[in-house]
């Protein structure tokens, strides 16, 4: 069967014939996989800044945006059937005993960091026409989902975020009062830093809790991302048109930062925009460039007399995506439009090199795996 799959060794990136995977417990499940997203973190693999194949192989089948339909389960798997939409996590719990996250499977909080993520680290992906995947790892969809469903998983980063702010900010009195129509982010201000597709779904996330969103990018509008912000009632703003430290004098004070950029500098200096009682998300990885300056003096003091919070975060547990999947239900009945738009084009498998390895275009690019669908 056709993979994606990059040699570190070799620095090569290759469509190869991969060996057809096959159940092997009655607690797995194999599916023929639909639509595989291409990501930031897929083209930082191909580009051997992260990501490490199984142990024992020498290359990684790549891929961990998915959407797959379950051809053949083994005979205890109980909560899903031939013919299902599955979304599979991506993470993988490691062995320690120690681990209390691991061996509640909170893997997306490993204590270690011996976790495996398929498709990124220690595990094959999913870039590929088969996979064979443990029930317990699979997030059923509904089958109207089927041509948005592959943005389940970017938008599982929001939702765990989005989690942990309610958690977090409960220790204050944040919330809004209570106001007929209206979702409880109605009296909160939020700023998205970057318009990709993480940031793009955040937004989406914020406005459907009715957050008044700011979406900050580079990029001057009008462009296809400012149009998507547009059409769910956000506003785009150009860092070339408001510098980082105009934004609250524009805006007002932000009382939620969701960083999706991966942009250090860019972040450091939007911080100046939090108000009192307000929680900055980061969920970027940069990459390790120039040290730059930040003043650490302002920070620590806006920190201390604001009441604010730092957080960063990363992968998803069974929560997110369940909240994700609802989420894009959600979205696909508010904005149809804008949530397609948000898939860029489906590709066959044979175009990955400019997929990974060009210059990238458009918001979500997709690899078509199926046969049959
Ligand atoms: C994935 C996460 C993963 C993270 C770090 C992201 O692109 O969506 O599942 O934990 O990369 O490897």
């Amino acid at each position: 069967m056709k993979a994606i799959a990059v040699f570190p060794k070799s620095r090569d990136v290759q469509l190869i014939d991969a060996d057809l995977p096959s159940i092997a417990s009655p607690t797995q499940v194999r599916l023929e996989m639909l639509d595989v997203g291409v990501c930031g973190t897929d083209r930082e693999i191909c580009a051997f800044q992260y990501g490490t194949p199984p142990e024992g192989s020498d290359h990684l089948i790549i891929g961990h945006e998915s959407l797959g339909r379950v051809v053949e389960v083994g005979a205890d798997v109980k909560s899903v059937s031939p013919g299902d939409l599955v979304v599979p996590m991506v993470r993988r719990p490691c062995p320690h005993a120690h681990c209390t996250a691991c061996r509640c499977d909170r893997q997306d909080f490993c204590f270690t960091g011996d976790f495996q993520e398929r498709g990124i680290g220690g595990a094959h992906g999913f870039m590929t026409e088969f996979v064979v995947e443990e029930e317990r790892y699979l997030n059923p969809v509904p089958e109207a989902l089927r041509d948005v469903a592959i943005l389940v998983e970017p938008l599982t980063i929001a939702q765990k975020a989005l989690i942990q702010i309610w958690q977090l900010q409960e220790r204050l009195p944040w919330g809004c009062p209570h106001r007929p129509g209206k979702n409880h982010g109605h009296c909160r201000r939020a700023l998205v830093l970057g318009a990709g597709p993480v940031g793009l779904l955040g937004a989406m996330a914020l406005r459907a809790r009715d957050f008044e969103t700011i979406v900050y990018a580079r990029e001057e509008a009008p462009n296809e991302k400012s149009r998507v912000v547009e059409a769910i009632g956000a506003t785009y703003a150009s860092s070339k048109d408001v510098p980082p430290d105009q934004i609250a004098a524009r805006f007002g004070a932000i009382d939620v930062v969701y960083e999706a950029a991966g942009a250090s500098r860019l972040a450091f200096d939007s911080m100046q925009a939090l108000g009192a009682n307000s929680i900055f998300v980061f969920t970027g990885v940069p990459g390790r460039k120039e040290p730059v300056a930040v003043d650490t003096d302002l920070l620590m003091r806006n920190l201390v007399l604001r009441n604010q919070v730092i957080l960063g975060t990363v992968n998803a547990g069974r929560d997110a995506f369940e909240a994700a999947i609802r989420d894009v239900a959600e979205f696909g009945r508010r904005w149809p439009e804008a949530l397609r738009s948000l898939v860029s084009g489906r590709h066959a498998p044979e175009e990955y090199r400019e997929l990974l390895l060009g210059r990238p275009t458009g918001i979500k690019h997709v690899i078509r795996f199926a046969r049959t669908d």
